[in-house]
């Protein structure tokens, strides 16, 4: 573990039992989102760039200039502009959710679930069924092993193993633990409680702004599932949801 690796495990083992409670009818959360949000969304990311979103510039700057976010982030402009203009909560995911129960109406998480080890995939699946308002949605994007499977028995190996195993970049957060196809992925959905699991298609679903959220449709495997009945507002059609008022402030939970 390197001295940046280090400081942040301290911060966020410190703000593990963090719970906050989001403000507003209408909350959307994505989580392991990187630098890539939508407006509108409550975005819950591990690493430092999170950490530092709101400090003065100098900070950010720091950590933009010895990180490799500019192969990510592209300039160091839009790089700020993303961390000012939008919500962040630094946090492991590890430790699951940083939310109270039945607060959120959707969820969205793209190419992160893979980067747990599968019984804590399971304790975060568990988690996101907890802080989901009855009636509320998720949708998961990974990897497809399928896919992965299929790239491989056509005689590309190594791209097919670029899908399990990731470059030598240090810190845990950058690496793939486990890979899942639908049925996979839908008996864990079962296991932590949810209902209506669907395999779903690129920047197709319930959950609102995929068609600016989804990514790498090749390899992706896209599911949505629904925590007990489906909530009216899911009903809605997409423009009408992008369009209705978005919760992107909070307050901690007194715990
Ligand atoms: C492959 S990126 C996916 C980014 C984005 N959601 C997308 O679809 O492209 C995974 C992100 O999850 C974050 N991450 C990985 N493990 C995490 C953890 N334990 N807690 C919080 N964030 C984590 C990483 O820092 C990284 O930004």
């Amino acid at each position: 573990m390197n001295t940046i690796e280090a400081v942040n495990s301290f911060l966020t083992r410190i703000k593990r039992s963090q719970r906050v409670v989001p403000k507003g009818d209408f909350v959307k959360v994505n989580f392991g989102s990187s630098l890539f949000v939508q407006e509108g969304w409550i975005n819950v990311e591990g690493s430092l760039h999170s950490f530092f979103a709101k400090w003065p510039a100098i900070f950010p700057k720091v950590i933009y200039r010895f990180s490799r976010a500019s192969d990510w982030y592209g300039t160091e402009d839009k790089y700020l502009r993303v961390l000012r203009t939008n919500t962040f909560i630094h946090h492991d995911l590890d430790y699951g959710l940083p939310f109270t129960d039945n607060s959120v109406d959707f969820l969205y998480a793209s190419h992160i679930l893979e980067h747990f080890y599968p019984d804590v995939a399971a304790h975060i699946l568990k988690d996101a069924y907890r802080v989901l308002k009855k009636g509320g949605r998720i949708r998961i994007c990974v990897p497809d092993l399928r896919h992965a499977v299929d790239v491989y028995l056509s005689g590309q190996t190594e791209r097919a193993l670029k899908w399990f195993f990731k470059s030598s970049r240090p810190g845990k957060f950058y690496h793939h633990k486990y890979m899942y196809d639908f049925e996979l992925l839908k008996s864990k959905l079962e296991m932590a409680g949810f209902t209506s699991i669907e395999r779903c298609t690129y920047q197709q679903g319930k959950v609102p702004d995929i068609e600016k959220l989804d990514n790498r449709p090749e390899e992706t495997l896209y599911v949505e599932a629904v925590k007990g009945a489906e909530a009216p507002c899911v009903a809605i059609d997409a423009g009408s949801r992008s369009q209705m008022a978005h919760a992107t402030e909070y307050s901690q939970h007194p715990s």
